[in-house]
């Protein structure tokens, strides 16, 4: 069947056009890329891995290099993979001193324990002879000096590495793929809020923010604390499986987390390769490829809830 994928770099504001222009060049490269890919054959596991894999690269995004630091100036990142097919989920907490935290939700695919915290994510890594990485850039280093100057009072965990005003606590980063043998799989990175409490533990790495089954994948950006309140991936994933259709599903969860007053947003594909995104917040960072085009969410109207392309 023709693959399908869709990614997103996160939901923070952008009003900066040279802002989005870069933003709209680095998510198409990459949808291209991992496209291109999963058109030869890759599996949407692997397609995920290595979408991941690029996002977390790109130092604009929060996730693996470019990260923000937590209330402590440390960077601790968080990520997971989920295959439908297995209907099996892997992840790593609040882990240091790695490039790419999906690698390690990608080994603990094969594992009996599948979701490891800060220590033992680190342990695996050593054991993996993964080498010590610091993903801390500059930017990072001064936004916090300057937050702490300010004595912590403003919100960090701004998308892009440039000066701006903007509030948001919503950088993450994940990819849903569809391969051609028609199996789906969902993965999800992130940084974490920004200047968050030592421990506190994202939604990234939980069902709650990526989940797939079969018939359905999704991934999660926003504040975490509300993507776990709604529950949102495994709710949307589980209403196709109920038997909505993967629109329906998305703009009744949407609906509710708009009831309560969230800041979120969710993308999603269905086995019959229908893609579909909703939002609570008023950006959402998301690319795709439909086989036949390549598209974006970048200019959506704030108040545009939702939207979806037909297979
Ligand atoms: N959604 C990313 C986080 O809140 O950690």
């Amino acid at each position: 069947m023709q693959p399908k994928l869709i990614i997103h770099g996160g939901a923070s504001s952008l009003d900066d056009k040279g802002g989005l222009a870069l933003v709209r060049q680095s998510l198409h490269q990459i949808v291209m890329e991992v496209y291109q890919a999963l058109n030869q054959d890759l599996t949407a596991v692997e397609a995920v891995r290595l979408g991941c894999e690029l996002l977390e690269n790109e130092p604009r995004f929060n996730a693996g290099t470019g990260s923000v630091l937590q209330s402590d100036g440390q960077v601790r990142m968080s990520a997971s993979l989920m295959d439908g097919q297995r209907q099996n989920f892997s992840g790593v907490i609040n882990v240091s001193r790695v490039k790419n935290p999906i690698h390690l939700a990608h080994f603990l695919q094969q594992e009996t324990d599948r979701i490891l915290s800060d220590y033992g994510a680190l342990e695996l890594a050593r054991e993996l002879q993964i080498p010590c990485y610091d993903p801390l850039t500059d930017f990072r280093i001064q936004e916090w000096l300057e937050e702490r100057k300010d004595n912590f009072q403003k919100k960090m965990a701004r998308l892009i590495a440039e000066p701006a005003d903007t509030e948001a606590r919503k950088g993450t980063i994940g990819v849903v793929a569809l391969d051609r043998e028609g199996r789906i799989a969902a993965g999800t990175s992130t940084g974490g809020k920004g200047l968050e409490r030592i421990g506190r533990v994202s939604d990234s790495a939980m069902p709650a923010g990526n989940y797939a089954t079969a018939q359905a994948g999704v991934s999660c950006t926003g504040v975490g604390e509300d993507i776990i309140n709604e529950c949102l991936a495994a709710k949307i994933v589980i209403r196709v499986g109920d038997g909505l259709s993967l629109q329906q599903a998305m703009t009744k969860s949407i609906t509710e987390a708009q009831a309560h007053s969230t800041d979120l947003a969710a993308i999603a594909l269905d086995q019959q390769g229908n893609l579909a995104w909703g939002k609570t917040c008023p950006v959402l960072l998301a690319a795709y490829h439909t086989g036949q085009s390549l598209g974006d969410t970048l200019e959506l109207a704030d108040d545009q809830a939702w939207g979806h392309v037909s297979a």
